[in-house]
């Protein structure tokens, strides 16, 4: 029977007892996270968010009935117990908890509320994912997520410190409110009182908060939910979290960088003792895809893409030959020491998983301990091999794998997801290591094979680069953005712009584009009309609050830094959500459903 706590307190948390309250009488509550029942002894292990805190219930100390009432406690429950603090003694002392030096002699027990016996262990990692999303409340109660959600409250504080220091206000932005051409498709809302109207969810506050620098608010942030309806992977949710950020009177994509820098230094500092450069690198779009076939480079360790296109120019072999001819690449990275490492089967896999990466194949040559090691060498002369080994800077025991391709940026990307591939597997960092850097200078668009146009990189109100306005009509391609992302290990934590403030740069984007004057009005006439009454300059960025606590508490997995996260085909595990609603629902939104597969 569950007992009332009638107003009886907790006097500290399980993991604060230490030595220093030896003697002291104190009142813990917690769930029972371990038992042992020795027969007139029985330890408890006690938890809360705090830590683990060992509770004994000593013949020497506790009454019959105290002994009966704890030796049917069972894992979960959830109790309140008072008694006084001891030291452990002999093997009882356990150094690798924080509370392992002290126990709690247990004088009073309170049963607050039974547990019926849980669906997984608390303790146990191992459970599968898809159970422990079900029960999520219980999986939370796990150490790892109790500490990665306490790290996500630390880094929002250090956040609205930081940004209120210089001088930006919290402002919220609706839920509710229309598309914004973010990119994504949108989460759409049936309006009851319009019918046959959607609100759309926001992929993010970008409009608004454009609208509150010309509505004078200067400087603004917000901790901003967002909600974006496209495929899922490892560090992406679709409900998720931006620490989203604008400021006036700012033309020079440095200046908000530079905001950036300050605030990522002292959340890794705080968080993790870890000291960033107070300067990140900043590293040109094109650069980073030349040198590392991403644009979102991990700097943590080396394996450079090299280019092989001068040293095979006149090569009779067919496949660099084409490559070239058809105004493409011969790139190559260098696994140092992988001759000998990597086996046929290894390799053939590597072939496969470039091929994902839509290259046509690989090749490789390596300077193993049996000798030369390469796919290509009946195709060409000693000499071209030697050349090859030669412009790379091959060693003995090293291996170069090589993709030659039509397309510069295909090749680029299929080596640069190879030398990820690659780093992974053969632990070219360590946990702990941070890299960070800036990439600048992005094309402001890009060609939409899919749509037949250009589309915008970022979105359709990053201003352009003053001195690459003039090729705006002739050569969109041309065109860099004032936009920059910044990246950490290999993770795109945030991006923004400068955005444009001048109407005709607005509406010369938005035929660039390929947005008819009725589609610009339709979609965002509201927007454009506001640029027409003092626009100030200005420009800004987004984190991603969910990604940074990813870094910050080494996961790889998003799940694990959100309380309640969806899973990978969107659903709520827990709640069932989504689901579908009651007719009278339906009714009052003068909606009829009609399922398609289409
Ligand atoms: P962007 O679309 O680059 O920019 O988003 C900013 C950052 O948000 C994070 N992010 C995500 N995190 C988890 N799950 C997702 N589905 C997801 N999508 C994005 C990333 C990304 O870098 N309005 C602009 C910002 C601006 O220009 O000021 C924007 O939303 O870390």
């Amino acid at each position: 029977m569950a007992e009332l706590l009638n107003g009886q307190r907790r006097s500290l948390m399980c993991g604060e007892v230490s030595v220093k309250h030896i003697g002291t009488r104190l009142t813990l509550m917690g769930w029972v996270h371990r038992r042992r029942d020795l027969g007139g002894l029985i330890f408890l292990q006690l938890r809360d968010r705090s830590g683990i805190m060992q509770i004994v219930f000593d013949s020497d100390v506790c009454n019959e009935a105290l002994l009966d009432k704890a030796s049917a406690l069972k894992l979960e429950y959830v109790i309140s117990v008072t008694g006084k603090v001891r030291r452990r003694v002999g093997d009882n002392v356990n150094p690798d908890m924080k509370t392992g030096e002290v126990e709690l002699a247990a004088e009073e027990l309170k049963i607050l509320s039974e547990a019926d016996t849980t669906p997984f262990s608390i303790g146990d990692d191992g459970a599968n994912e898809a159970l422990r999303l079900k029960y999520r409340y219980l999986d939370l109660r796990r150490d790892k997520l109790q500490k990665n959600l306490v790290t996500r409250s630390k880094i929002c504080r250090i956040t609205r410190d930081y940004l209120a220091d210089n001088g930006f206000i919290e402002i919220e932005t609706p839920m509710l409110g229309k598309s914004t051409p973010e990119g994504a498709r949108d989460y759409l809302v049936p309006s009851r009182i319009r019918r046959g109207s959607f609100y759309a969810l926001p992929q993010s506050p970008q409009l608004y908060k454009q609208l509150l620098m010309i509505g004078g608010m200067d400087r603004y942030f917000q901790i901003a939910k967002c909600f974006r309806d496209e495929d899922l992977r490892a560090n992406r949710q679709p409900e998720f979290t931006q620490i989203d950020l604008e400021m006036s009177f700012v033309d020079r994509e440095e200046e908000v960088m530079t905001l950036t820098e300050g605030l990522l230094v002292k959340m890794f500092a705080e968080i993790r003792g870890v000291k960033l450069p107070e300067h990140f690198l900043r590293l040109p779009w094109k650069e980073c895809m030349d040198r590392f076939g991403s644009d979102k480079p991990d700097l943590r360790f080396g394996m450079e893409i090299q280019n092989l296109d001068e040293t095979v120019r006149n090569s009779a072999f067919p496949v660099f030959a084409s490559a070239l001819e058809q105004g493409g690449t011969v790139r190559a990275i260098v696994l140092e020491q992988g001759a000998d490492n990597l086996s046929r089967k290894e390799l053939d896999r590597l072939t496969e998983f470039v091929k994902t990466y839509k290259a046509k194949g690989l090749l490789w040559y390596g300077l193993g301990k049996d000798g030369v090691k390469c796919s290509f060498a009946k195709a060409v002369s000693e000499e071209e091999l030697r050349a090859i080994g030669a412009k790379l800077g091959l060693k003995q025991g090293d291996i170069a794998l090589i993709i030659a391709g039509a397309d510069w940026q295909t090749a680029a990307v299929a080596l640069g997801a190879l030398r990820c591939h690659l780093a992974a597997k053969f632990e070219m960092y360590k946990k702990g290591d941070f890299a960070s850097l800036w990439v600048v200078d992005f094309p402001l668009f890009e060609y939409s094979e899919e749509e037949g146009r250009f589309v915008a990189m970022h979105h359709p109100f990053t201003s352009p680069k003053n001195e690459d306005l003039q090729y705006m009509k002739t050569d969109p391609a041309r065109v860099r953005a004032k936009a920059y992302d910044v990246v950490i290990n290999g993770d795109e934590m945030g991006g923004g712009s400068m955005r444009i403030y001048n109407r005709d740069v607005q509406k010369l984007m938005f035929e660039t584009l390929g947005f008819s004057d009725e589609q610009i009005a339709d979609r965002f006439g509201f927007f454009v009309d506001a640029f027409r009454y003092g626009t100030p300059p200005h420009g800004g960025l987004a984190l991603g609050l969910d990604r940074l606590v990813m870094v910050l508490t080494d996961t790889n997995n998003i799940k694990d830094v959100i309380a309640f996260p969806k899973m990978q085909n969107a659903s709520d595990m827990m709640s069932d959500a989504p689901s579908e609603v009651e007719d009278k629902q339906l009714k009052e939104l003068g909606i009829k459903c009609e399922v398609t597969d289409d």
